[in-house]
């Protein structure tokens, strides 16, 4: 196959509108988004809170339609595609890390593995213990999904995701609220499946520190693509010189920085009314604080400064 969707190209997205609809409300969340990822490629895409990210990505795993544009993932084209032959690509080709884990309390650790094994006529008890080693969770298949810990509960969630052994791995914010060790391994888990096994990998983010993980990174505002660079050295490799691509991480950057302080301000306002304790709020304080100093080194060493 030539051009669009390529054997080496695992995602094409080619002009990608998104208009939400919402009483009476016309909500533009993609402004014509293009771009590509290679096989066994890591893109991260970053972007303020409300930029377009996880629209994106369900649009990628054919989670949602787009208005205008075509998606074409693993040779399959997504944007056009409806029915049974949808439900298997979601089930099959893509694992979906969803941005709030969609774990089945009800169920084990290994049988949530199970789940969507089984959906596709091929539930595989080893493999699903290989998957919880994999994930670091070897021993504690008959946990239920609330005696794991947050950082387990997302490695869960990802090992649930490639339970089917999809060629394409989609991430919202699989980091999240985790502190940065966490979400590291989490990052080098999705690394190692896309660098050893292939796989292609796209999960967004708001950390700088996790986007420098991947082998590209996506900058996204206002639903429009501002640009793509390499985390090594700015690039402009969707026809953004240089100079704009880091204009565009600028701005992106400054605005993942008031979208911490709003969160900061909102756990000081909920500590006032007293829904949290001290704890959360100097966990919230902490987490800012990170994050601030991240964006901060990362404006610097894009050569930003102030
Ligand atoms: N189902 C929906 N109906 C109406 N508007 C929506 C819907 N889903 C998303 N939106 C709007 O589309 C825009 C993009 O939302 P999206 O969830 O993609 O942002 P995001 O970048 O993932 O944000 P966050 O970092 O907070 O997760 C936002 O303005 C949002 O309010
Ligand atoms: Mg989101």
């Amino acid at each position: 196959m030539a051009g669009i969707g390529g054997e080496d190209l695992a995602v094409v997205v080619e002009g990608v509108v998104k208009i939400y609809e919402s009483r009476g409300e016309r909500i533009v969340a993609l402004r014509e988004v293009s771009l590509s990822v290679a096989r066994g490629e890591v893109l991260a895409i970053m972007g303020p809170s409300g930029s377009g990210k996880t629209t994106l990505l369900n649009i990628i795993a054919g989670v949602d339609r787009p208005n205008a544009g075509r998606v074409i993932v693993d040779g399959f084209e997504v944007s056009s595609a409806g029915g049974e032959e949808l439900r298997r690509f979601r089930l099959e080709r893509v694992g979906y890390v969803f941005q709030q884990h969609n774990l089945i309390p009800t169920l084990t650790a290994l049988e949530n593995i199970l789940l969507p094994m089984a959906l596709a006529g091929k539930a595989n008890r080893l493999r699903g213990q290989e998957l919880l080693r994999r994930v670091g969770l070897g021993g504690k298949e008959r946990r239920y999904p609330e005696e794991l810990s947050g950082g387990e509960q997302q490695r869960l969630a990802v090992a649930v995701a490639l339970a089917n052994d999809p060629p394409i791995i989609v991430a919202d914010e699989p980091t999240g609220e985790l502190d940065i060790a966490t979400g590291e391994r989490i990052v080098r888990i999705l690394l190692e499946e896309a660098h050893s096994r292939g796989k292609t990998v796209v999960l967004t983010t708001h950390d700088p520190r996790v986007a420098r993980m991947a082998d590209r990174v996506a900058v996204i505002e206002d639903g429009r693509l501002r640009g793509v660079y390499s985390p090594s050295r700015i690039a402009g490799a969707t026809g953004f010189g240089e100079v704009e691509a880091e204009k565009a991480v600028e701005a992106v950057m400054r605005r993942i920085l008031d979208d911490a302080e709003r969160r900061l301000r909102e756990a000081e306002d909920r500590f006032r009314r007293g829904e949290v304790g001290i704890d959360a709020l100097v966990e919230t304080y902490t987490r800012v604080k990170a994050l601030r100093e991240a964006v901060r080194e990362e404006l610097s060493r894009l050569g930003i400064t102030g």
